[in-house]
């Protein structure tokens, strides 16, 4: 049977490439985004199963994630990738802009981890991939929250990495660099994207962290499963 994997902001960019990617390599995606309209028809488009899910909401995450385990048995897989771009100087932000980036990129990843992790965990099996960034491996200026809230991922992500390797569950960051996706115009910002990855390049990085049982693609580097043993 086909393995389950939940993406969350699946309607656009790399979660998109990742639900198609996802599929053509045989596995059961399920696509989530904040959009209603959005999520039922690209799911009507790619055929498969759709959830309207904001990751800011810790209640829509609650219900979602509830249903979907409901509809669909147990969830093999977590891709936290919904995220957002923020840029520019500090103290030009907005309060609203300053939490509904850590709502979405931090607590949004944590929730929906605490969510769907505690059945992996019984199950001794799973993979929870957190799209971070290369933001979370050195400081810039100009992005201080989003860095921040890339930076936050990256410890979560460590540690929960240790935590439940010798359980059978693997936690795996992605930090990419540039992907030419519409993330920077949502934003408000201009970016010139001629030299970024496709979303398909990224998402087939990503598949081959999930692929492999047998190994932990840690930050840069890889390391065996059994070495946590
Ligand atoms: N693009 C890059 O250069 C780059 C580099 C490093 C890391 N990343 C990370 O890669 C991930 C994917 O971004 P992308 O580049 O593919 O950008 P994108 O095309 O803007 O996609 C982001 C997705 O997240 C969704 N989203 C935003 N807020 C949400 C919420 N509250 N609940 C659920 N979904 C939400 C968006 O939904 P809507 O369609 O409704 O807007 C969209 O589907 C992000 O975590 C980003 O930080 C991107």
């Amino acid at each position: 049977m086909s393995k389950t994997i939940v993406v969350t902001g699946a309607t656009s960019g790399l979660g998109l490439a990742l639900i198609t990617s996802l599929k053509t390599a045989g596995f059961k995606p399920i696509l989530t985004g904040r959009s209603a309209s959005k999520v039922s028809a690209l799911g009507a488009e790619l055929d498969v199963p759709g959830y309207q899910l904001d990751v800011s909401d810790p209640r829509s995450i609650r219900t979602v994630t509830a249903h979907i385990t409901r509809d669909h048995g147990p969830v093999y897989g977590l891709i936290n990738n919904a995220g957002i771009w923020l840029e520019g100087d500090f103290e030009t932000y907005t309060p609203e802009a300053i939490q509904t980036v850590i709502d979405t990129n931090t607590t949004g990843t944590i929730l929906m981890t605490h969510a769907l992790l505690p059945d992996m965990l019984t199950r001794g099996t799973g993979v929870v991939i957190n799209t971070v960034s290369t933001g979370a491996l050195y400081a810039r200026k100009l992005i201080s929250v989003y860095a921040a809230s890339k930076w936050a991922i990256r410890g979560f992500t460590g540690c929960l990495e240790l935590e439940c390797a010798p359980k059978g569950v693997r936690v795996m960051g992605f930090y990419p660099g540039k992907i030419d996706t519409n993330m920077y115009e949502t934003a408000g910002i201009e970016r010139n994207l001629e030299v970024a990855m496709s979303p398909q390049q990224a998402a087939a990085m990503v598949l081959v962290m999930l692929r492999d049982e047998n190994m932990i693609w840690s930050q840069v580097s890889g390391r065996s499963i059994r070495d946590y043993l």
